[in-house]
């Protein structure tokens, strides 16, 4: 072989080696029925989990690359999955009759997810979601930051709530009417990763990024760190505008709080406990142990926050787009329906703004529930709470609306296609808290 046709298969090679480098290798989850041991049973629970696993998976993605995930439905009733706070392509958001058919039993669907912003995101399915979430599935989806942080320790805590029977089961009922009346299923057991009362271990010295995601059903978390100190560096997957200590935070359904935590140097043998205060009755969440170990180096950065994102600025001679009172009524399929402007889902009030225009809208929670209203695909700034200007230096895709509150938001919508927005408490959606936003690009035909 001359020396030309030497380089020229090197060059082949070598060319052939990056395509191969960024092929899309397509994740598997496979929901399915399977068993899991809670501490308080001798016997195995039954639950439906992706790849047999409570949670799911824990999916790694890199900013600004793709990744293919291969999902295949083996439950006995059709499913799809909806990746939580990521702005992906519309036709990937899995949501059943507005952005793709069900995934059928034995069927599967690929979805091919860009990943735009790096964080705490997760994903669940978004079909009889009351019953799918609260049987098990859902996971936690991280997308690294372009250029990482040399954090000592990266925590994911994914939280949820059961309601388990004392025989071991899943308490069968769904959407009851005492779910439907108040907010929504709050189970018995609560857990961390899947874990009562967990424990972790750390070293002195070491900086933990702690990230949080409540995934259950309608329990809300308000986390309470003894005797550490945190600062906020992100909410809902994104940094915050700007760094702050971490006092309380109202965790609600589909919320995600991210904590840069230090470990003192001196704490070798100590433990801290993480409690929940939402309810007047609070409760041990996990313990955090500091090992009799040597100090590890706590290593220096600033992370990244994001000042110019979203600013409240944008929104100052906006006129409010929308009002969306929430509210019950009686009707519907389980007698009870939660309303936005009357309107039960699918005959819902929707909205429909172009792309690109920054938009202001109103929940208007007329009731005396709480009401986690989500929007996908888009982040969006607090700018009012009951008329009073608001102090959040961060965006959301998730905002606890208290009784008879009324939150005013602000975001600009620049991923064309039909959103949903709906109450994150999985019963009142399922009674109708649910709507879209269409955001159609000028020349774009439907
Ligand atoms: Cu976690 Cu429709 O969302
Ligand atoms: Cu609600």
């Amino acid at each position: 072989m001359n020396i030309y046709r030497m380089i020229i298969l090197t060059l082949i090679l070598a060319l052939l080696g990056q395509f191969s480098a960024y092929a899309e290798q397509p994740l598997k989850l496979e929901a399915k029925e399977s068993e899991y041991q809670f501490p308080f049973f001798d016997t195995q629970t039954t639950v439906w989990s992706y790849n047999g696993q409570i949670p799911g998976p824990i999916i790694h993605g890199k900013e600004g690359t793709s990744l293919v995930v291969d999902f295949l439905n083996k439950l006995k009733e059709p499913s799809s999955i909806h990746w939580h706070g990521l702005r992906i392509d519309n036709a990937m958001d899995g949501v059943p009759g507005v952005t793709q058919d069900p995934v059928g039993p034995g069927e599967r669907f690929l979805y091919r997810l860009k990943l735009e912003d790096a964080g705490t995101f997760w994903y669940h399915p978004h079909f009889n979601s009351s019953e799918q979430l609260e049987r098990g599935l859902k996971g936690v989806f991280i997308v690294d930051e372009a250029d990482k942080q040399p954090w000592s320790r990266d925590l994911v805590w994914l939280m949820d709530d059961w309601l388990l029977q004392k025989d071991g089961n899943i308490y069968p009922q769904f959407n009851t009417g005492r779910d439907l009346m108040h907010d929504g299923r709050w189970g018995n057991a609560p857990t961390i990763n899947g874990k009562f009362r967990p424990e972790f271990t750390v070293r002195p010295g070491e900086r933990i990024r702690l990230r949080m995601i409540n995934g259950a059903n309608a329990r809300i978390f308000s986390p309470h760190i003894q005797g550490l100190s945190a600062d906020v560096i992100a909410i809902d997957g994104r940094p915050v505008s700007q760094i702050f200590p971490f006092d309380r935070f109202e965790l609600s359904p589909g919320n995600r709080i991210d904590l840069d935590i230090r470990i003192p140097q001196q704490s070798g043998g100590k433990f801290f406990t993480v409690e929940d205060r939402f309810t007047r009755k609070s409760f041990l969440l996990a313990t955090i142990n500091v090992a009799q170990s040597e100090s590890a180096t706590t290593p220096e950065f600033t992370p990244p926050t994001l000042p110019d994102f979203i600013p409240t600025s944008m929104f100052e001679n906006v006129q409010v787009a929308k009002t969306w009172d929430l509210n019950a009524i009686r009707g519907g399929k389980y007698g009870i329906g939660w309303t936005m402007n009357m309107k039960l889902w699918p005959d819902a009030d929707t909205a429909d703004y172009p792309l690109g225009v920054p938009r202001k809208v109103v929940f208007k929670n007329s009731s005396s529930r709480l009401h986690p209203m989500h929007i996908h695909g888009v982040f969006f700034r607090v700018l009012e709470r009951n008329g009073k200007q608001a102090v959040e230096p961060f965006t959301r895709d998730t905002v606890l609306v208290g009784p008879k509150e009324s939150i005013t938001i602000g975001f600009v919508p620049n991923h064309p296609g039909i959103w949903l927005t709906h109450c994150h408490i999985q019963e009142h959606a399922e009674a109708g808290m649910m709507t879209t936003i269409d955001i159609k690009d000028k020349e774009q035909k439907y």
